[in-house]
Formats: structure tokens, sequence, C-alpha cells
């Protein structure tokens, strides 16, 4: 098996809702392996969120052309079938967002959110055995009690927790990856380092390769092996997390790491 879960060449991602074409991703390329944790850091409006986007099929839109190669697992996305696509989100990539509850549905319970991807990617599933996996899911992204979050409504639980639950219903078909954006920045520091350390666990455990979106470089640092540095929609630097932070090539990585708030965090 190839060990290259994750290559993008060339990507380029343009706007056109306004009177000139605005050029957001700009020749991209990267390549995540699989079972690793990639890190993308760069400023706000570098593109990391697009390319996310464009990853997990959801740039698909009138007014947006997306050109290059993403090819996943062996299959080429961006040229893929509508068909083709969603047999592969939520089954095969798992994306988690910064905010929880935008993504959750204030109407529906827990549970039969998180079981929504079994629905779809497996049909031939009862309800008894939905539930089994749904509770399963929730425990292991450290919630306690999962039968018992199961029957509550987003508003019930805490930022940290719903954001547990978002992972639980991003993993519950075992993604070959997940592609986490910015998914502790709206949770404070003790409960963004659970995640981590989760995220981690679950990489090491169920061989989840990640894609690790954040602005924080001390999470990423901590998380990812190696490290994508985005400016102006381009890919700047590249290279081991190690090396990105002891011997960055670019003035404008050295500007990020010289940004890390001196307070460090706690060690993982
Ligand atoms: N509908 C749109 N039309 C034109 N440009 C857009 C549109 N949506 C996003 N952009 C531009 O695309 C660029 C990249 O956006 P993206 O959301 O990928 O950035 P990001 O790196 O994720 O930023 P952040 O850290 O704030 O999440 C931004 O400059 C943004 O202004
Ligand atoms: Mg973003």
């Amino acid at each position: 098996m190839d060990d290259i879960l994750l290559d993008i060449k060339n990507l380029n991602i343009e706007f056109h809702d306004h009177d000139a074409p605005e050029h957001v991703v700009k020749n991209v390329n990267m390549v995540l392996k699989r079972g690793e944790i990639l890190g993308i850091v760069g400023e706000s409006g570098s593109g990391k969120s697009l390319t996310a986007m464009a990853i997990a099929g959801l740039l698909r839109r009138h007014d947006i052309t997306t050109d290059g190669r993403i090819i996943f697992d062996g299959k080429e996305l961006l040229g893929a079938k509508r068909s083709e696509l969603r047999k592969i989100q939520g089954n095969d990539i798992g994306v988690i967002f910064q905010e929880p509850m935008t993504s959750l549905n204030p109407t529906k319970r827990i549970g039969w959110q998180v079981e929504e991807s079994l629905r779809i990617h497996r049909p031939e599933m009862d309800k008894a055995q939905r539930y089994r996996l749904a509770v399963e899911s929730l425990k292991s992204v450290e919630l306690d009690e999962p039968e018992r979050i199961y029957g509550k409504y987003p508003h019930e639980l805490s930022g940290g927790m719903r954001q547990r639950v978002m992972i639980a219903s991003a993993m519950i078909c075992e993604p070959k990856l997940l592609i986490a954006d910015e998914p502790t920045t709206a949770l404070d520091v003790t409960i963004q380092m659970q995640i981590v350390k989760l995220l981690q666990r679950l990489n090491r455990e169920k061989k989840t390769s990640i894609l690790f979106i954040s602005h924080d470089l001390s999470l990423v640092k901590r998380l990812c092996g190696r490290i994508l540095v985005m400016h102006d929609g381009r890919v700047v630097e590249e290279g081991a997390s190690e090396e990105i932070f002891t011997d960055p090539k670019q003035d404008y990585t050295r500007k990020l790491i010289d940004a890390i708030p001196k307070l460090e965090k706690p060690e993982i």
C-alpha cells in the first residue's frame, strides 16, 4: 500500500463572486503520509480553511473555480463525480470545524447527530447497531456517561463537550483522514490541551491521519510532526516541526514564532 494518503498538486482556488476574480489559493502542494499529523499554520486569510474545504469537497459552487489535483488514497477528488465524493465524505474523510454550535443541529439529540454518517454510509446497520457504535464513539472521545450524552441536546453541553461530540461524529466511520480546522480556538487553554491529547490518542490508536489547522503555533508544535506555513494563499515553508521552530527559513515564519506568547502553555 502506498504510504501517501493525500497528495495535493498545484491547487488553485479562485472566487468569482466579485467583478474581478480573486485568486486566493495559489499553487499549493502538500503531501500527507498515512498515520501522520500535519499542521497548517498561517495568519488569518492565508488560505488554510479554503485548502481544507477543497480536500473535503466543500467548494463545489458555481462562484468558485478549483484546479490542480487532490489525490486522496489513490483517487483524484477535484474531478470526481459528486456521487463518488459523497461516498468519501464522512466515511474516509471526517471534518471538524472551530465552532461546534454552528455544525450541530440545535433541535436534534446528540446521538442522532453522531449517527449521521452511519445512516449514510452503513445503511445495512439497524438502529441497535447504530446506537452501540454511537455510544462507543462518544466513549472513545472521553465523554463520561456516553449513554446519557446520547440523549442530550447540544445546548445542554459545554463547548469542550460539544467539540468532543463533533470528533465522535467525524470519527464514527473510522475515516482515514480527519481534517481539524481550528478545532480548539473557541475553547479555553485547559480544554484545548485535552482536545489535542485526544487527537493524539486517536491518531495513535486508530491510525487516523490528521490535518490540523491552527493559529496556535505552540499547539501545532506539540501535536504535529510536520508543519506547513501558508501566507497569502501560498505555502511559504514546510518541514519537520523541530526544524521549523529552531531554524525557520522565512522571516514570515519567524514572525509567527515570535508572536507566540512568552507565557508557555502547560506541557502535554
Ligand atoms: N466568498 C469569497 N470571495 C472572495 N474571497 C473570499 C471569499 N471567501 C474567502 N475569501 C478569501 O479567501 C482568503 C482565504 O480565506 P481562508 O478562509 O482560507 O483563510 P484562513 O487561512 O482559513 O483564515 P483564518 O485563519 O481567519 O480562518 C481570504 O483572504 C478571504 O478573504
Ligand atoms: Mg480558517
